[in-house]
């Protein structure tokens, strides 16, 4: 599903509370009955309110379902988009919207702009879009109804992608800024740069790949493991460094468009990798630490002999000696701790990683070895569309698979392509309705 804003601005204050009214109703019912939309929109005058309902369901904001029992209406993920991004815009974390960077299973990527014009990324987490079918038939454990469960979940992955990014962001990490959060979604500051993935060479491999490690061993200090720790989730930002040292040679990337011609050899540049993508942080208490520390470990020893041929002489980090550094870090800062005490507490944490598990997300590599492929010309679907046809939301479009989306997809640094539809609102109640 694609978010299309460009409805927004036509949207009245009336829509959007009986877009919110469907939003409460369907929390514990799957199909709202309409009557209970009426009640829950709070305004008064039935036919104002009906009119909004068929205004919001011409939009696909929310879908007409016909039950056994009563007529009513479910919220679609583009309901819950624009309930999402009309707070946003209310908390003035967004403006206006642009195009779409990435697109993978579990989430869309697009660049925003607040009202200074400021540049940021709109993350738009949608669990379960691929495998909505499983969790139909799994969703036994959940205590949540099938078509709320996919918001809930979307929401904790929300809710704890920003818990962490902000804990890391205000302890040295280098991540992302966080800028709200709300619903499914987060917005955060925009990196001007490429993933690893997309470089295709680099001066000194064994200085990122030391840099890197050295990353993963400083998360493991503060009680963390990515989780995800892989060349989609790993940003290599260029920063040019004026040097007066003449006739250094400056050190230089490659990314597969370059396009500069402007290379000064008093200008150095330094390279420093951004971490992004936390929904599948654990703790280095976590009962599978070990594997998933390793997982990250050797995807990208893996990664940097497949891609750059250089392989590390030493071996290791293991994880019994990451295990030590456990606390040793500015006063003995526990951020998985800390985020737990924020407000993303255990359950949440539990229940969440139980529902990805169900559906299937295990990161960007979907489990395990991507490998034998190399560059960015495979562009086969993601697991065909045949399982489809009994997810709710039919009419959504197909998740494209992360290796179309770091091929095919912009780069965020590309601001001239960028065509920002205005968000806004007609804030007039009940006009003409
Ligand atoms: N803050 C950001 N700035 C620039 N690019 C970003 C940012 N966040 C995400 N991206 C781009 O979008 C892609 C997908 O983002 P990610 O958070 O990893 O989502 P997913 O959960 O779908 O893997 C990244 O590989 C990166 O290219
Ligand atoms: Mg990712």
């Amino acid at each position: 599903m694609r978010l299309d804003p460009k409805a927004m601005r036509y949207l009245t204050g009336e829509d959007f509370r009986v877009l919110t009214g469907v939003e409460i109703g369907s929390r514990n019912h799957e199909v709202v009955p309409t009557p209970l939309i009426v009640q829950l929109s709070g305004l008064r005058g039935g036919s104002g309110v009906h009119k909004c309902i068929s205004n919001l369901a011409k939009l696909n904001l929310i879908a007409k379902v016909k039950n056994t029992k009563y007529d009513g209406y479910r919220l679609t993920y583009g309901g819950l988009d624009y309930l999402a991004l009309h707070t946003h815009q209310k908390q003035k974390t967004v403006y206006s919207v642009g195009n779409r960077i990435g697109v993978g299973k579990e989430a869309d990527i697009i660049v925003v702009a607040a009202a200074s014009g400021e540049q940021r990324v709109l993350k738009i987490h949608r669990l379960g879009r691929i495998s909505f079918r499983t969790v139909k038939t799994n969703r036994d454990y959940l205590r949540h109804r099938s078509s709320a469960s996919w918001m809930y979940m979307s929401r904790l992955a929300a809710m704890k992608e920003y818990a962490f990014m902000k804990a890391l962001n205000e302890n040295g990490f280098r991540v992302p800024d966080p800028i709200g959060q709300n619903r499914h979604t987060i917005v955060m500051s925009l990196i001007d740069a490429y993933p690893l993935r997309q470089i295709s060479s680099v001066p000194e491999p064994s200085k990122l790949y030391a840099e890197l490690i050295e990353m993963i061993l400083e998360l493991a200090s503060v009680g963390l493991i990515h989780g995800d720790f892989n060349e989609f989730n790993i940003l290599i930002k260029e920063e040019k460094v004026v040097s007066s040292a003449k006739g250094k040679e400056p050190e230089r990337l490659h990314t597969d468009n370059d396009d500069d011609g402007d290379d000064d050899e008093n200008t150095n540049i330094i390279l420093t990798p951004i971490l992004i993508d936390f929904p599948q942080m654990v703790s280095m208490d976590h009962t599978n630490a070990d594997m998933y520390f390793d997982r990250d470990v050797n995807c990208i020893k893996r990664y940097f002999q497949r891609k750059f041929g250089f392989v590390s002489d030493e071996p290791g980090p293991f994880f019994k000696d990451a295990k030590k550094l456990v606390g040793t870090r500015k006063g003995g800062k526990r951020l998985d701790v800390e985020v737990e005490a924020s407000g993303f507490s255990r359950k949440m944490a539990k229940e969440l990683e139980a529902y990805m598990k169900e559906v299937g997300v295990d990161g960007d590599n979907g489990g395990e070895e991507r490998d034998s492929e190399d560059e960015e010309d495979e562009d086969q679907e993601d697991g065909s569309g045949s399982e489809e046809g009994e997810r709710d939301d039919a009419e959504e479009e197909q998740g494209q698979s992360t290796s179309d989306r770091a091929a095919g997809e912009e780069a965020p640094g590309s601001k001239e392509s960028l065509d920002i539809d205005k968000l806004k609102i007609s804030e007039t109640p009940g006009q003409a309705s």
